[in-house]
Parts: C-alpha cells; sequence; structure tokens
C-alpha cells in the first residue's frame, strides 16, 4: 500500500471530553478501505481513508475483484495507521463494528473478516453494521448547515433523510435506530449514479459527482431542456434514467469536440434537473401521512451526492419553507468512511445489536429489514 493514498481526515475540533464507549469502525464495501476510532461522546480520534480511485480510474468505474484485491492489500495498515493516530492499541478499544453489508462482497468480505478476527482474539463485542445505516446515521455524529460553515446542528430522532449515494437513492423517516421507514425511492439509477453515468458521457471522468458539481457552478442550467421525469406523480418515487437518455440524445446532436462552455452548461443543466427532482420528491414526501403524522423537526442529507453544493443549499432553502431545520454531514463524512460506521456501531451497541453467532456479511441488505429484527 503506497502512503500517499492514504488520507487522514481533519479531526475538526479539539478532542473534547474523551472518553465514554470507544469504537474501532472498518468500513470496505466500495473502493474506500477506512477506519476510524470513535468515542461515545462524539469524538474522531482517528480516522484513514485510503481510497482506491486512482486504481479504478482508468476503468472509469469500480472493478469488483481490483477492490476486493486492493482492500486485502490495505487493511492491515489502515487498521494499525488508525490505531497508531489515536496513540491507542487494541486494548484501549471497547467495541468494534465494521460493514457487513450491502456492497462488493469482496471488499465487504476483508472488512468484515479483520473485524471477526480482532473482536475473537480479544473477546470485544462485534457489531454488524449495514453501510446504509452507517450514512443514515452519521449526521447525528456530525452535522452542519448547507454551506458546511462551522456552527455544528444537532439531529434528534425523528429525521426526514434524503440518503442519495452511488448505489441508492431513498428518502426515509428515521424513527430511530433501526426503524427505517421507506417513504420514497429510485425505480432506476441512483442520483450518484446518473452523476457518475453523465461525466463518462462527457469524457470527464470517474467518480462523476464532484466533476460535474465544479463544471455546473460555471454553467447556465437553462441551456438544456432535461426532463424531471417523475414530478407531476402524487407519491415520492425517482427515476433517473430518463435524465441520463436525454443526456445521450443531446450529445449525439451536438457532436464532439465540446468546448469548456458547452461542457459548463450542460452539467449545470443536468445538475439542475437532478435538483428539481429531488426537491420535488421531498416537498412531497413532506405530505405524505406518515411524515405530517410524526412532524420531524430536521431535513437531513446523507450519502456521496451529500456533498453537492447545489443539493444541498436547494435542501436547506426547502427545510427553511417548511419550517423545518436542514442539516448535512460535513464534507469528509458524506462519501464512504470508518467514522460513519464507528458511530452506527455506537448507536447500535447503545440498543444492544451486538453479534452473539456467526453471520454472513451480505450483498444486499435494504435498511427496512433491519426494522423486521
Ligand atoms: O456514499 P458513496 O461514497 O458510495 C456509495 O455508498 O455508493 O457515494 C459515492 C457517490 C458517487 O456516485 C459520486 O459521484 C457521488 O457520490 N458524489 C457526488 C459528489 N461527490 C460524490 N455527487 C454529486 N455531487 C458531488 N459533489
Ligand atoms: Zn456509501
Amino acid at each position: 500500500m503506497k502512503d500517499d493514498k492514504i488520507i487522514q481526515m481533519d479531526m475538526g475540533a479539539s478532542v473534547s471530553s474523551r472518553g465514554g464507549t470507544v469504537c474501532l469502525g472498518i468500513e470496505s464495501s466500495c473502493d474506500e478501505t477506512s477506519a476510524a476510532i470513535v468515542d461515545s461522546n462524539r469524538n474522531i480520534l482517528s480516522h484513514i481513508i485510503y481510497s482506491q480511485i486512482p486504481e479504478h480510474q482508468k476503468y472509469g468505474g469500480v472493478v469488483p475483484e481490483l477492490a476486493a484485491r486492493a482492500h486485502i492489500l490495505a487493511i492491515d495498515e489502515v487498521i494499525r495507521q488508525t490505531l497508531n493516530r489515536a496513540n491507542m492499541t487494541v486494548s484501549d478499544i471497547d467495541i468494534i463494528a465494521a460493514t457487513a453489508g450491502p456492497g462488493l462482497i469482496g471488499g465487504v468480505l476483508v472488512g468484515w473478516m479483520a473485524a471477526v478476527g480482532m473482536a475473537q482474539s480479544t473477546g470485544k463485542p462485534l457489531i454488524a453494521v449495514n453501510h446504509l445505516e452507517g450514512h443514515a446515521l452519521v449526521p447525528r455524529l456530525a452535522a452542519t448547515t448547507a454551506d458546511n460553515s462551522a456552527s455544528p446542528v444537532s439531529v434528534e430522532f425523528p429525521y426526514l433523510l434524503m440518503l442519495a449515494s452511488g448505489g441508492h437513492c431513498q428518502i426515509l423517516l428515521v424513527r430511530g435506530v433501526g426503524q427505517y421507514e421507506m417513504i420514497g425511492q429510485t425505480l432506476d439509477d441512483s442520483a450518484g449514479e446518473a452523476f457518475d453515468k453523465v461525466s463518462k458521457m462527457l469524457g470527464l471522468g470517474y467518480p462523476g459527482g464532484p466533476i460535474v458539481d465544479r463544471r455546473a457552478a460555471l454553467g447556465n442550467p437553462h441551456a438544456f431542456d432535461f426532463p424531471r421525469p417523475l414530478t407531476d406523480k402524487p407519491n415520492c418515487d425517482f427515476s433517473f434514467s430518463g435524465i441520463k437518455t436525454a443526456a445521450r440524445t443531446f450529445l449525439n446532436k451536438y457532436p464532439e469536440p465540446h468546448g469548456d462552455e458547452f461542457i459548463n452548461d450542460f452539467c449545470a443543466s443536468f445538475q439542475a434537473a437532478v435538483v428539481d427532482c429531488i426537491t420535488n420528491r421531498l416537498a412531497h414526501a413532506m405530505n405524505t401521512s406518515a411524515v405530517l403524522a410524526t412532524k420531524p423537526k430536521t431535513l437531513v442529507v446523507a450519502g456521496g451526492v451529500a456533498k453537492n453544493s447545489a443539493i444541498r443549499s436547494a435542501m436547506e432553502k426547502l427545510a427553511h419553507e417548511h419550517g423545518m431545520i436542514f442539516a448535512a454531514p460535513p464534507m469528509n463524512l458524506c462519501t464512504d468512511n470508518g467514522a460513519m460506521i464507528a458511530w452506527a456501531g455506537l448507536e447500535n451497541y447503545k440498543v444492544g445489536n451486538i453479534v452473539r453467532e456467526p453471520i454472513a456479511p451480505r450483498p444486499r441488505w435494504p435498511l427496512t429489514e433491519l426494522m423486521e429484527k
């Protein structure tokens, strides 16, 4: 593992009232090998993310076999460095948590087996974390406003969550740990997938979200008339494949080479369509009987797509229009990371969700199944 690919996350404010339960969290479900030590007083004591993006970039997306091998090569060193940076040894850790799905199973197995090995050899409690639950709960570890300004926002249950990542796009009513009610979801692609595919069509590279976000900030959102699928429908579901098809159709009409202005306008118009779909579907969600009866005070965005500046500010505006608080994780906790797994581990530990007999990691593991336990 090359040291230059290790990202040591900025821990933000200085550690306050360090203590409580200390959790080591491990994430390996996609293209980041990550570990973090987080305590129940919301201190991130260390956090390492080893990003495999450079390894997958030349293929235009994540290659599962390459990812699994890269996780195997990186996992021991990532955990070792995470402990070192916190000046801790395994004996200082109270509980061990790792992603047990959903995700690319080769990668999930690597992180999960590392956690099982450590838990069995030390006798410490082991927590099987659902990766989506990591995204869903991390705003309770740390959250901020749309522009990521310093003021922390505290997120209490229940809250209305837009979970948008590379693999998922769901509106959930989060009632508590393990209590996720599905209000709407995508019928085809996820929002992150749409960003990645449009970026690929334009030859801009992988992952597409951050690149399209940057280019969109420089372009005209009215230049191309992208569709807003399902926005006339009374339910809260999404569809992004129509936007993707429209992108392909536009590009066929305007042959390459595309200048910077064209690309910026294209990205801005595409992103505006995604933003409109998200705010429209969320506005519907706020009027469903489940949400009206529950009256969540906070509208939250999470998952890799939560890094998108236009989505954050449009959701903040929507929240304020509906008398709600808006909260988003700080940028470094939106995309996949070990701290969100450690935090979900702590939240699950508190409610007694400990692994008591061997379990099999799962490539598919819908959040709503956690309610059925
Ligand atoms: O949550 P995540 O790290 O991985 C999954 O669990 O899937 O999300 C990755 C996704 C990718 O599709 C990436 O393009 C997207 O998040 N993403 C963004 C931005 N940053 C990352 N999408 C839109 N705007 C961004 N700034
Ligand atoms: Zn994720």
